[in-house]
């Protein structure tokens, strides 16, 4: 596994040893989901996440095929999709793998160069590259597929002063619920196929230049009745973290076959939001329906301050409301982080949410796993998928 070191290039802080500079990131561009209602999807992303209104594009500015709402709330951009006709690929997306993922878009210096390094290296091509211009200027895209039908699109937005992409017009709406506290993407999670994990972790280090700096077994991630195994994958610059999980054998059904089963195939299982306030922000997501996953016994809240040691010190949350609230904590070398996951948010148990603070910490919650996944059975287990 990587090894962190401190360097400049290209400008960014270069943290991970033996990460390729081929292909350097700036950050998350966008989100894109394909749904069955854009219209109503956005709706539930302000009324309940927090999101505020920000661009648009449909009928009304000249696309006739697809409508697409965009979403944000700081750093954070989603845009939601939707066909307007049955022959649209798009509504073939929703007819096999219901709302979901499609696009996670990468913020870049150079599409081409982008596309040129990733397909030379073995990706296939989503999107050649592509310059799209309006009185605001031009912005050049590119895409390749990744796991699944899930694909990235490289963005290069250097020329470009509009709202979002050339084509979308600022979306003006008189309903504007106010933010919840989300900041920015800390990682996004893909789910594979039985025995897939090591090819998706391979092409994302010969492919994207990434490096494996984290890893998960079964004998790690499992409870009594299922298992997972999970290697997180960086660009070298830290700001694009991808986990990649796939199933193992266990006495009853992974949570990652449930999803697979129920997604048809590999694709995004979780997008994880950063908050500098978890116990506001999940108090406010509560209040306004967002639904989380069960706390775990109250002994896991007896016994946080062992397992924190030394970082309890600057804890400054109240473990009496962290269990009300059902956050769970966990701590490494360098300090501590508090997530809480949501249920799944469309009806097939696909996609769910994390929302973390990390105080110091930079792992991803390892200590939490087991109490998790129980959680998490208790939910498939209502849905008669354990
Ligand atoms: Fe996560």
């Amino acid at each position: 596994m990587a090894k962190e070191v401190k360097s400049v290039e290209y400008g960014l802080e270069k943290i991970f040893e033996g990460a390729q500079d081929f292909l350097p990131l700036l950050g998350t561009d966008y989100v894109e989901f394909y749904v069955g209602n854009a219209k109503q999807a956005a709706h539930y992303y302000k009324t309940a996440f927090g999101f505020q209104s920000l661009a648009y594009s449909g009928l009304e500015t000249g696309v006739r095929d697809k409508v697409s709402y965009v979403l944000k709330q700081d750093k954070i951009r989603l845009v939601l999709t939707t066909a307007l006709n049955s022959t649209s690929p798009i509504g073939e997306h929703v007819k096999k793998h219901g709302d979901g993922v499609k696009v996670i878009a990468l913020w870049v210096e150079d599409a081409k160069r982008a596309w040129e390094e990733t397909t030379k290296r073995g990706a296939n091509s989503f999107m050649e590259p592509t310059l799209e211009r309006d009185e605001n200027g031009e912005v050049v895209r590119s895409g390749i597929y990744t796991y699944g039908e899930t694909v990235h699109i490289f963005v290069e937005r250097k020329n470009y002063k509009g709202v979002f992409l050339p084509g979308f017009t600022k979306w003006k709406s008189d309903y504007n619920p106010s933010p919840v506290g989300l900041k920015y993407i800390d990682h996004m999670v893909g789910n594979v196929g039985w025995g897939e994990m090591n090819t998706w972790v391979k092409w994302y280090e010969s492919v994207m230049g990434f490096v494996n700096f984290l890893s998960f077994d079964d004998k790690t991630i499992h409870t009594e009745y299922s298992a997972l195994m999970s290697k997180v994958m960086s660009n070298g610059n830290g700001r694009i973290k991808f986990p990649i999980n796939e199933p193992a054998k266990g006495k009853k059904k992974s949570q990652i076959e449930e999803y697979l089963d129920f997604y048809e195939g590999g694709g995004c299982q979780h997008i994880a939001v950063a908050t500098d306030n978890i116990v506001k922000t999940v108090k406010q997501l509560r209040a306004r329906g967002v639904e989380f996953l069960s706390a775990p016994p109250h002994t896991y809240y007896q016994e946080i301050p062992n397992r924190l040691g030394e970082h309890m010190k600057m804890m400054k949350e109240d473990i009496v409301e962290l269990e009300k609230l059902a956050i769970l904590v966990d701590a490494d070398e360098e300090g501590y982080l508090l997530q809480i996951f949501t249920k799944p948010v469309e009806d097939r148990p696909t996609l769910f949410y994390e929302i973390i603070q990390r105080m110091g910490a930079k792992g991803f919650g390892a200590g939490n796993f087991k109490a998790l996944f129980e959680s998490i059975e208790r939910e498939q287990e209502k849905r008669g998928t354990l």
